[in-house]
């Protein structure tokens, strides 16, 4: 992705979260600041582009990863977690949007800067005050290394027992670049922190006919420069892959797992993205 331009695509995850707020009947997850933080301009942009047949699974997608991280995420708040790193944090809203969970949280936003900027610029439009917790931490994971950058700030505690959230990302990562993302992981937190990630099941790239889902997507995604790299994981072969790099996954979930937990009375013909796949893991 060009680092000069605002991500495009963490513009539409949070339309889609706005969309799915405003018009779901069965409502999986609530992001009610999402709407207004999408510029009018950039709503109107995106509603010109929508391809109902890939928008809708997507907005499921989007919003299962979003309410499987914060479940798990309230939950390790409950037993002591007290940072929260989000990792390619894009538009999420949590800290201002859960202020209910921020009174013992320490909150740490990694994006590149030109998205971080866009953001602070237009919290600072709706006049949206950022909370004394909330740290923007500027990192391209191409480029810097999240070990230095996060050990260098006063305010993040190696020791203390973190939760790391990692969603829409691994996608447009090669696989070296994800693997060092998770060794810095696993250096600069404490035994039993957590991290929650969604990823591509490499499976599916490898087949010789790609669904059209799957197609239509990367199309797209190279038209809006941010193409798809190869970040993916085997689903088969992913416990044995993180345990290599510091880590016990806990959890696997499938797309079909993922409709079965959160999309039973969806009625959409295609409930979400087959390819994507979300996973918790703890740090060993
Ligand atoms: C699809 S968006 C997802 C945003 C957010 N996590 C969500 O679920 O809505 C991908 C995010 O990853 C960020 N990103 C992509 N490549 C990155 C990189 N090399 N370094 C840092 N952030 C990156 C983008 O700027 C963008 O905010």
């Amino acid at each position: 992705m060009n680092e000069n331009q605002v991500s495009n695509t963490s513009l539409w995850t949070a339309y889609m979260r706005a969309y799915h707020c405003i018009h779901a009947t069965d409502k999986i997850f609530d992001d009610f600041l999402a709407y207004d933080l999408v510029p009018e301009d950039v709503r109107e942009q995106i509603e010109q582009q929508i391809i109902p047949e890939v928008f809708l699974p997507a907005t499921n997608n989007i919003v299962t990863r979003a309410r499987y991280t914060e479940d798990i995420l309230e939950e390790t708040i409950r037993q002591g977690v007290n940072q929260y790193v989000i990792l390619g944090a894009g538009m999420d809203t949590f800290a201002l949007r859960r202020q209910d969970l921020m009174e013992n949280l320490k909150v740490f936003e990694i994006d590149q800067p030109t998205t971080q900027d866009f953001k602070l610029q237009r919290y600072a439009e709706l006049g949206w005050k950022i909370p004394e917790n909330l740290y923007f931490v500027p990192i391209d994971f191409t480029k810097q290394n999240l070990e230095t950058e996060l050990t260098h700030l006063p305010s993040y505690d190696p020791e203390a027992k973190t939760f790391f959230s990692w969603l829409g990302v691994t996608n447009y990562l090669t696989r070296e670049e994800v693997e060092t993302t998770l060794r810095s992981i696993a250096n600069i937190t404490s035994s039993g922190s957590i991290l929650v990630f969604d990823y591509i099941d490499i499976n599916e790239l490898n087949l010789n006919k790609q669904s059209e889902q799957l197609q239509k997507s990367t199309e797209y995604l190279e038209k809006v420069g941010e193409p798809r790299k190869t970040g993916g994981f085997n689903s088969l072969r992913l416990a044995e892959d993180l345990a290599s790099l510091g880590f016990n996954l806990v959890e696997n979930l499938s797309p079909s797992d993922i409709e079965r937990r959160y999309l039973k009375r969806c009625t959409d013909i295609q409930h979400s993205l087959r390819y994507m796949n979300f996973a918790c893991a703890v740090i060993k």
